[in-house]
């Protein structure tokens, strides 16, 4: 079931745009969305080529569906219907008791706030699921997402991967969340 996510807990989406849980339902329009971001987003997006969008897609929704693993995506709504805009994907993982999460917005929509507005969504559902310290990781040479994670607080370490950087972040002191951003219905 998936849910609307409308308003946002600490940040302002461009009108006509909602966030939502994605859900095995929207296998096809994920992967229809990969494929539609530009070159340059989808390889700084996968740090690297992929093959198949509908596998990662895949990856994200079925694969994912677990209490600890979720995907939110932003549609905007015209005339012309429902298009999917913009992505984020997040997993816990217990053993190194750390969240990872991976964002992308498509091209024509970026430097909009959207990217931030996703990123509190998914802080804001981290937080109530209990988990507390989230990473990301980036090519050295993405330049616009390390200006992102820097500016939504993140802090810079040292990456395994020698292509990337790695940022992290305590999620401590988020007291203003709102109850939009509850856990997903499964
Ligand atoms: C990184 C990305 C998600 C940012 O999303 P966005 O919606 O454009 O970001 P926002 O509009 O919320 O920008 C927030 C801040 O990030 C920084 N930023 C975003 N895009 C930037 C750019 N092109 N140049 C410099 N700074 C940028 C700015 O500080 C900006 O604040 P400001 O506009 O007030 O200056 C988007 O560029 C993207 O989808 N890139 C391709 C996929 C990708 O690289 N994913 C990373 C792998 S995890």
């Amino acid at each position: 079931m998936s849910e609307y996510l409308s308003p946002p807990a600490l940040a302002e989406l461009p009108s006509g745009v909602s966030i939502r849980s994605a859900f095995s339902g929207d296998l096809g329009s994920l992967a229809d969305y990969f494929e539609s971001l530009s070159e340059s987003s989808r390889y700084n997006r996968f740090m690297g080529s992929v093959g198949s969008f509908s596998v990662i897609a895949f990856e994200c929704l079925i694969r994912g569906c677990r209490a600890e693993r979720f995907t939110l995506v932003a549609e905007v709504e015209d005339s012309s219907g429902v298009m999917m805009i913009a992505e984020a994907s997040y997993a816990f993982d217990r053993g190194k008791n750390c969240g990872e999460f991976a964002i992308s917005v498509t091209d024509r929509w970026q430097r909009r706030g959207l990217g931030t507005a996703l990123l509190c969504e998914l802080q804001c559902r981290a937080v109530n699921l209990g988990f507390f310290d989230l990473f990301g990781e980036a090519l050295k040479t993405n330049d616009r997402m390390k200006a992102f994670a820097r500016k939504a607080g993140f802090e810079f370490t040292r990456s395994s991967d020698w292509r990337a950087v790695r940022f992290d972040k305590r999620l401590t002191g988020q007291a203003s969340i709102s109850p939009s951003c509850a856990a997903p219905d499964r």
